[in-house]
């Protein structure tokens, strides 16, 4: 099935407002509160947030996507948590590298708002430039460099990102964990990893994690007026800082080694948002 997206002619917007109204129908909640992508090593804090009310196939909700990624799952939860709030759980993720465009990458942000959400969680999983930063160490975003050279808007619509990791949240984050660090992530088209050569210039750049995603996703969760907190699991030190090369077997298996501890943090930070 064609998906909508790739029509030049449709409006993005209306086919978040689509799958926005597809999620209420299915979950049967009108408004969600608190929207979360979860990338490599953050999905089992979905189990530990709250009572799924839904889980609905993300390929029956306009606009997404199944993924193409080996340990990536394709679902849409709804997620009550002991607050009364409601959670919506993207885990249906498309990648800029996929190749499919910009507006089925940040599809998932733009849903999130047209669902009633007011803050978006996007975590991921990277490569850390820190070397204090071992394997499955969990930091937050403070700021981003977009080194996609593509952007999730379209026609002159210029959105200030000044603050687009909200400190409020980092705050939140932080009352949770004090040891949590802070770092720019600086997000690569992909889908092959950076050379040694490219992580250097990263980090002369002012970038402390690289990765394949989330800039865009937080860049349109702006545009439509979320409040993002941005979190990477560094899986593993970057080309060139870590001594033996990548692969991503082993960026999963980090990430599975790190699974419940961050999703426990993470679970823990929901409860205080
Ligand atoms: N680079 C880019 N993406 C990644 C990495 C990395 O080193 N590790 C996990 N995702």
């Amino acid at each position: 099935m064609s998906n909508p997206l790739d029509d030049p002619k449709a409006d993005p917007f209306e086919i978040a407002s689509l799958a926005a109204q597809v999620i209420a129908e299915k979950s049967g909640i009108a408004k969600h509160d608190i929207a979360m992508t979860l990338g490599s090593g953050w999905a089992k804090s979905a189990d530990l947030i709250g009572e799924t009310i839904a889980t609905i196939d993300a390929a029956d909700v306009p606009g997404f996507t199944k993924s193409e990624v080996v340990g990536h799952i394709s679902t849409i939860r709804s997620i009550l948590l002991p607050s009364g709030k409601h959670a919506l759980v993207l885990g249906a993720r498309t990648h800029y590298y996929e190749g499919h465009g910009v507006r089925r990458v940040v599809h998932g942000s733009r849903t999130a708002a047209a669902a009633g959400c007011k803050i978006m969680i996007l975590t991921n999983g990277a490569g850390g430039i820190k070397t204090s930063w071992a394997p499955g160490t969990p930091v937050l975003i403070s700021d981003h460099i977009n080194f996609t050279s593509a952007s999730p808007i379209e026609g002159a619509n210029f959105v200030d990102l000044t603050d687009l990791y909200s400190l409020r949240l980092r705050d939140i984050a932080r009352t949770v964990d004090s040891s949590l660090d802070e770092g720019v992530y600086m997000q690569f088209r992909g889908p092959h990893y950076e050379t040694p050569a490219e992580v250097q210039m990263a980090k002369s750049m002012g970038a402390h994690i690289v990765g394949m995603s989330t800039a865009l996703e937080a860049i349109a969760a702006r545009q439509s007026g979320l409040e993002v907190l941005g979190l990477s699991l560094s899986t593993n030190l970057a080309a060139g800082i870590s001594a033996t090369p990548l692969s991503h077997k082993e960026v999963l298996e980090a990430g599975k080694e790190a699974e419940p501890r961050i999703s426990a943090l993470l679970a823990e930070i929901i409860t205080k948002l």
